[in-house]
């Protein structure tokens, strides 16, 4: 990486150009944006699926009669069900259509193999339809986040090197030299994620549906955790990181803040992540000094993530006044919000002391979804709104329409507000419930008294769960209209004049129109 302040505005190559539309609009003849397309409809398609299976379990948390008596409703084998679907599902297809599109945009290449990138798209759709059948029927290795076995395990770690080599393939055919920072991060989320599952899911098999880790006691603890958090690290953090510092430039129209400051920021965010998987394992059998010392490394974090946040801020210097007229910004410029809050927030939760308090809590849970919802989900959706209409040759973010996406916006924000104050409160309730002892030094309240006292704030998450949820309705009728616009050869959306008038129309994308 070279100092460079210009930005993401990649010059264009001449000879790009609208394809044949008789079988498909998306079809540029330079660039593969076929798979883009393809991975960007997923996104949302499982967006809904793995959201609505979070509004059931939601649902099940307040009124547990509503698994119905049946295993593969039941809580315990829907919740790995949902957290595969939103973070590999949806957040995977996200990030693969994104890097796969930033690749091409960036070093004005296509990719590499077109008969590779169909084999990642649909070898990663496999991969989610196996987990889907798999996690209901209770079939799991029982490693949060690695529950898929072993023969599905392998699908993936093949099917993440095809896309490794399709990525990096594309970066070594790049026109120029530098190498922009967005693939940086998506390049260190790639092979991270490769070395995370590989390391931690390594198994002994014993029959086609059950193995055993090859880790065993505090070790697979450690393994795990270490694992676990990178997950949260590499691919929900540096991958979206690398989303945030193509798209909030692009749909900004202006230059990153400063390169110096997101290469600085890139280094030490990979040199530190790596050292704080032990907070998930303070005060248990795990040495005393390796959880001291994933408590200061948490602590250390919270610079290389605000560095990030910062550079994205600071990047709509002379360009706030879009926001009044630009909801895909808005989109952006609030999921930085909540990564800044979240990034503050776990390491506070790392400190041992706090940890004591939160650790178990439905506290967790609300700074889950605080990254999750206002972070990842955020910056996806409105990436996807950038992004979905470029597949159609349209201008960059011109959606059918602007006020749907706007309601949207509301609708995210409103339902991830409902959802993380309700478990804080929550998560702080049950904490102080837990600890609290009478004169005599027996506890004051039972276990139940504390799940009792939980359950208005069960409701609200459900409520606000289902505001985020019907939010994404919204969103695929949108995209089905802006498809539907560009079959029938109409360039102007539901509410044209307004995309017209509004501060991001025919800027953010006017390199972007193929024609
Ligand atoms: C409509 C939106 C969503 C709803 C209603 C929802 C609901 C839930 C519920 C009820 C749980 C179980 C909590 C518990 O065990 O007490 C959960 C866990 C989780 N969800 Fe979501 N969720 C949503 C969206 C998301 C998204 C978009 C992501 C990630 C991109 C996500 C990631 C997770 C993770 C990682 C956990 C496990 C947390 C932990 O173990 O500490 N969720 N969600």
């Amino acid at each position: 990486m070279t100092d460079k302040s210009s930005g993401s505005s990649e010059s264009h190559p001449k000879t790009i150009a609208t394809g044949s539309t008789s079988h498909s609009f998306y079809n540029s003849r330079f660039y593969n944006y076929r798979v883009v397309h393809q991975f960007s409809i997923m996104t949302v398609v499982w967006g809904i699926v793995g959201m609505l299976v979070g509004v059931l379990i939601a649902a099940q948390l307040a009124w547990p009669a509503l698994n119905f008596n049946i295993p593969w409703l039941s809580f315990g084998r829907l919740r790995p069900l949902h957290t595969n679907a939103v973070i590999f599902a949806f957040g995977g297809s996200a990030l693969m259509a994104t890097s796969l599109f930033v690749v091409q945009r960036t070093c004005q290449v296509r990719l590499i193999s077109d008969k590779l990138a169909a084999f990642v798209f649909w070898g990663w759709q496999a991969v989610i339809v196996s987990a889907a059948i798999t996690l209901p029927m209770g079939l799991t290795t029982s490693k949060e986040y690695a529950e898929l076995e072993w023969p599905i395990d392998i699908l993936i770690a093949v099917v993440w090197i095809a896309y490794a080599v399709l990525f990096f393939g594309t970066i070594m055919r790049r026109k120029g030299q530098h190498i922009y920072v967005a693939n940086w991060f998506f390049g260190a989320f790639i092979l991270a994620v490769a070395l995370l599952h590989i390391i931690n899911s390594l198994a002994l098999p014993v029959t086609l549906t059950k193995s055993y880790s090859v880790y065993s006691g505090t070790v697979d603890a450690m393994v795990q955790w270490w694992y676990g958090h990178n997950a949260v690290g590499f691919f929900l953090t540096a991958g979206f990181l690398g989303m945030m510092y193509y798209f909030v430039p692009k749909q900004a129209d202006r230059p990153v803040y400063s390169y110096r400051l997101s290469v600085v920021h890139f280094w030490a965010l990979i040199a530190i992540y790596v050292w704080a998987g032990p907070h998930h394992l303070h005060y248990t059998s795990l040495p005393d000094w390796t959880q001291n010392l994933g408590m200061v490394m948490s602590l250390i974090l919270l610079a290389p993530s605000w560095g990030g946040m910062i550079n994205g801020f600071m990047t709509l210097s002379g360009a706030w006044d879009k926001l009044r007229t630009d909801p895909i910004l808005k989109f952006l410029v609030v999921s930085l919000s909540f990564y800044g809050m979240s990034t503050f927030e776990g390491p506070m939760m790392s400190i041992k002391s706090v940890n004591a308090l939160s650790h178990y809590t439905d506290w967790t849970i609300g700074h889950v979804h605080s990254g999750a919802l206002g972070w990842v989900a955020m910056i996806s959706i409105g990436a996807i709104y950038h992004l979905i209409p470029l597949m159609y040759n349209r201008k960059a973010g011109d959606m059918y329409s602007v006020k749907l996406i706007d309601l949207h916006f509301w609708l995210s924000t409103i339902g991830t507000v409902l959802y993380i104050v309700s478990m804080w409160v929550n998560g702080l309730m049950q904490g102080l419930m837990w600890r609290a002892v009478n004169s005599d030094g027996t506890l004051t309240y039972s276990f139940i008294e504390s799940v009792e006292a939980s359950y208005a704030g069960y409701v609200v998450r459900f409520i606000g769960g289902a505001i985020f949820f019907s939010g994404m309705l919204v969103m695929a009728w949108n995209i089905w209209k802006t498809r539907q616009l560009a079959l029938s050869g109409n360039h102007s959306g539901h509410d044209a004049h307004e995309i017209q008038s509004s501060a991001h129309a025919g800027k953010a994308g006017s390199d972007e129109v193929l024609a």
